[in-house]
């Protein structure tokens, strides 16, 4: 069983010190819904994120969208290998059921965080998503690693394997991959130190949603094989 988490992942609501700028007012008035209650989206409100700390790194719920995507459309989902979380950069754990059906459509997805972070849980009745808060990067690792899973970091910062050869000789049956869902920067350095292995697949800077779908494809090839 693969699980492979977007780790650090830009994904909140908007902080309430910006929710009085002219671009955050903006886009409630268009949406018709209380600015506190809308995610932070730096396609939107990136003059108004100018006054936060991080700026250049927060405010992505594409990657988040296009990671979640990739996971529940993959072969290894289909197969019953997969298991899809999400870590947010303010220590909310996301678990996707394999079965849930994401919306192809940006904003439709908006909607549809908008709607985990106010209930915690969607659909209420039988919850395909749930929201557990707070837990700490380091205590959810600690949790995979306590499943049985060996904890793999993938960074540009890593030692260079080929994934196809990696995954093919690997002891463990359970292996947790973590990926950074932020557009700038690196993880904090105590993730580094808490990885059984840290993981280059390329010489330069990829997307997450690149490294993701390396790791879902050679995943299942070595599984197959
Ligand atoms: C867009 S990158 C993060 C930002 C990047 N460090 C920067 O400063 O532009 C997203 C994630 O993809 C993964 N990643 C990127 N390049 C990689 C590589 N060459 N090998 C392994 N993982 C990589 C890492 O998990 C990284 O956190």
């Amino acid at each position: 069983m693969l699980t492979v988490a977007l780790v650090d992942a830009q994904l909140e609501l908007i902080p309430s010190s910006i929710t009085n700028h002219v671009s955050v007012v903006r886009s409630a008035r268009k949406r018709g819904k209380p600015a506190e209650k809308m995610l932070l989206d730096s396609s939107l409100h990136h003059s108004a994120m100018q006054k936060l700390p991080d700026a250049n790194r927060r405010g992505r719920p594409d990657i988040v969208h296009v990671f979640i995507m990739l996971c529940l459309d993959s072969i290894l989902n289909q197969m019953g290998e997969l298991r899809c979380l999400v870590h947010t950069v303010n220590d909310q754990l996301i678990t996707v059921a394999p079965e849930t059906r994401i919306p192809r459509n940006y904003n439709r997805f908006v909607g549809l965080m908008e709607q985990l972070f106010e209930k915690k849980s969607v659909p209420e009745d039988s919850p395909l998503l749930t929201l557990r808060e707070p837990i700490s990067a380091t205590d959810f690792v600690e949790e995979c690693r306590c499943g049985g899973n060996r904890i793999v970091l993938f960074s540009e910062r890593g030692r260079e394997v080929r994934l196809s050869k990696y995954f093919k000789e690997l002891k463990e049956s359970s292996i947790t991959c973590l990926v950074g869902g932020f557009p700038h920067g690196d993880f904090a350095e105590e993730l580094y130190t808490l990885a059984d292995d840290v993981l280059s697949i390329y010489p330069t800077n990829l997307k997450a949603w690149t490294v993701t779908a390396e790791i879902l494809v050679n995943y299942k090839n070595a599984l197959l094989s």
